[in-house]
């Protein structure tokens, strides 16, 4: 095992305190306010009376599985509340594969257990998305004590209203379409700003919402081309000299969503488009002769420093996994629900997606807005 830096007591020395050893890793992609999340946890922690020792995993399970780990002292966390990004690192372990031996043959969960067992932690603490929260339930259901934090700029994690990354990547993306918003007006272009999300349209909703999108192709509406065209050509008649069209990256057509998933995979073989934007893009530019412009800010939405609301909001949810570790609660994400901060059962969590549904009423006012989904 790899074991850089000191260990810290965060409480007063000379306390006769039980020590408590608490690793902490970041999977997944990565986004704003992880590093504001785990100072939230670790400053509860430190300004607690018990001592405590975090062990901080290198680029997610990967460092869990193979022992690579830092201890962190009080200076990992300092100064770190505006930063981007991660100070542990971080990677994709697709749980599909968790159960499948590495190149070497490593059982990767008993590889887990046994680094986690070596350095006798009480607790995992785990900020990650929806793989990240299988693979903890799993190691839940092995026994380990977790806490998980609900970090993704897609905001499709079950159990929780909010998660942290979402707001700032919002602010990214309404930027994005913002800076369009100028350049469309003055070539009266059809302009398509593509926004991350993965399978929801959480954030192309809301960022194409507050950057005044026309219309709003999100993964839950799949939309028709034709309405798309309606839009558009109606903007015409009214003497709106351009369109901008925000974009999931998962928004899928109404011919394609009735494609069984073995057809929609053969479909995808010979996709000639980089994304649906550009076949969106291609369509428009048949069908209508319109001169049709894609911007795809990519992962600019997941960098940069987190928006205050993000820092706030991470720094509250950190602190309650704080306090759970502190009560001796396991086995729960700390979530966001009806404005209040939640303990979640991880089993509740894990495997399911938070999609926005058709009827929800943010949709339906952004129709009263005049905002077409292509529907
Ligand atoms: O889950 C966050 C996210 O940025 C998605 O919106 C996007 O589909 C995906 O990650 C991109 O993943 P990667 O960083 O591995 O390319």
């Amino acid at each position: 095992m790899k074991k850089n830096g000191t260990s810290v007591c965060f409480a007063d020395s000379g306390m006769e305190e039980r020590m408590k050893r608490i690793g902490m890793l970041t999977s997944g992609g990565d986004c704003q306010a992880l590093n504001a999340a785990m100072r939230g946890v670790v400053k509860t922690l430190s300004n607690s009376k018990e001592k405590v020792e975090i062990y901080g995993f290198i680029d997610g399970y990967k460092g869990l599985i193979y022992g690579d780990f830092r201890m962190l002292t009080g200076k990992d966390f300092s100064g770190i509340l505006t930063k981007g990004g991660t100070i542990l690192g971080t990677s994709r372990t697709p749980f599909k594969t968790i159960r499948v031996p590495d190149a070497n043959g490593l059982d990767k969960v008993e590889a887990m257990k046994k680094n986690y067992n070596k350095l006798k932690l009480d607790c995992l603490v785990i900020l990650g998305g929806n793989g990240t929260h299988k693979t903890a339930n799993l190691l839940r259901e092995e026994g380990l004590n977790v806490v998980t934090l609900p970090k993704t700029i897609d905001n499709d994690l079950w159990g929780t209203d909010m998660t942290f990354g979402f707001q700032s990547a919002v602010d990214i993306a309404t930027d994005a379409i913002d800076c369009i918003h100028t350049t469309a007006a003055s070539h009266g272009r059809v302009f398509i700003v593509e926004v991350m999300g993965h399978k929801v349209g959480w954030l192309t909703l809301n960022a194409g919402i507050a950057g005044g999108a026309d219309i709003i192709l999100i993964p839950e509406i799949p939309y028709d081309i034709n309405k798309v065209i309606e839009k558009i050509e109606e903007r015409d008649k009214q003497g709106c000299r351009f369109t901008i069209i925000a974009v999931a990256e998962g928004a899928i057509s109404k011919a394609d969503a009735k494609l069984s998933k073995k057809e929609y995979k053969e479909k995808m073989k010979n996709y000639p488009y980089p994304s649906v934007s550009y076949e969106v893009a291609a369509q428009i530019q048949e069908k209508t002769g319109r001169e049709v412009r894609v911007t795809v800010p990519g992962h600019m939405q997941r960098g940069g420093s987190p928006c205050p609301y993000d820092r706030v909001f991470a720094s509250r949810l950190g602190s309650e996994a704080g306090k759970l570790i502190l009560d001796n609660q396991y086995g729960f994400m700390v979530g966001y629900i009806n404005r209040e901060i939640v303990r979640v059962p991880l089993e509740e969590v894990a495997g399911k997606l938070k999609m926005v549904s058709p009827d929800a009423s943010i949709v339906q006012e952004a129709k009263l807005l005049g905002i077409s989904f292509g529907d």
